[in-house]
């Protein structure tokens, strides 16, 4: 279980988040949707670790996150941003070297990037240059590279923005089982109506930095309508 609680951030005078709760259970996918600079990316770095609030608590599973635990907890955690970097090296040592530096024997590590890339259907390209993949390609290897780490609990940040439909899909239904099949926990940011129908178990409205609305499944089409108008 990821949960959060009276998460407060600010950057200078600008208060990101003021006063964000948030609960995602084993086996669910919460959507976070809201207007640009509403602070869902904050909200996810913060979830993430990488990011400390001035106020409020974040634990997974009961265990609050600390500095002191936060890099075994992270361990645990695949964090996927809006505009993944790809180091400068093939597609499938991108994978590779993710999983190795989190200590996973090559042999495994070789299996699982095989196994991920198949899943998003980069398969094919494995051997080129990642830096030279499209934004879209670039997304699925960070997909690939989230799924090989086999994560118990995933941040995913417009995970499906620059795919093509097929590919959104394709992504959307491998994201949907692996947390189904590994009671993971997900939390989703989403600017696709269709995306939030597809995936959400509950669904949060950010506005300016405030949990405005929340919603157990996704909103109904009106409600989705008028979010996403
Ligand atoms: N590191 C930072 N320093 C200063 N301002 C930031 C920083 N990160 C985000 N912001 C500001 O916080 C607000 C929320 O940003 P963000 O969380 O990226 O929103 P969203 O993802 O909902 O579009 C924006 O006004 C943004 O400019
Ligand atoms: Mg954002």
């Amino acid at each position: 279980m990821i949960e959060a609680r009276g998460l407060v951030k600010s950057y200078g005078d600008l208060q990101v988040l003021r006063g964000v709760d948030l609960r995602v259970e084993r086996g669910e996918i919460a959507c976070v949707v809201g207007p640009n600079g509403a602070g869902k990316t904050t909200l996810l770095r913060i979830l993430a670790l990488l990011e400390w609030p001035d106020r409020g608590v974040i634990t997974y599973d009961g265990v609050q996150a600390t500095r002191d635990n936060a890099a075994s907890l992270r361990a645990r955690i695949a964090y996927v941003p809006q505009r993944g970097h790809v180091l400068s090296l093939s597609v499938r040592n991108n994978v590779l070297f993710a999983l190795l530096a989190r200590g996973i024997p090559a042999e495994e590590a070789s299996l699982r990037a095989d196994e991920a890339l198949r899943a998003v259907g980069l398969y094919s390209l494995r051997d080129k240059h990642a830096p030279a993949l499209s934004g879209g390609q670039k997304q699925l290897l960070a997909l690939a590279r989230a799924f090989a780490l086999q994560p118990e609990y995933l941040l995913l940040d417009e995970p499906t923005a620059s795919l093509d439909p097929e590919n959104a899909g394709r992504a959307r239904k491998l994201l949907r089982e692996y947390v189904r099949a590994r009671r993971a926990a997900a939390v989703v940011v989403s600017h696709s109506m269709s995306e939030v129908r597809e995936l959400a178990d509950k669904t949060i409205v950010l506005v300016n930095g405030r949990v405005v609305a929340a919603y157990a499944g996704a909103p109904d089409d009106a409600a989705l309508s008028r979010l996403f108008a």
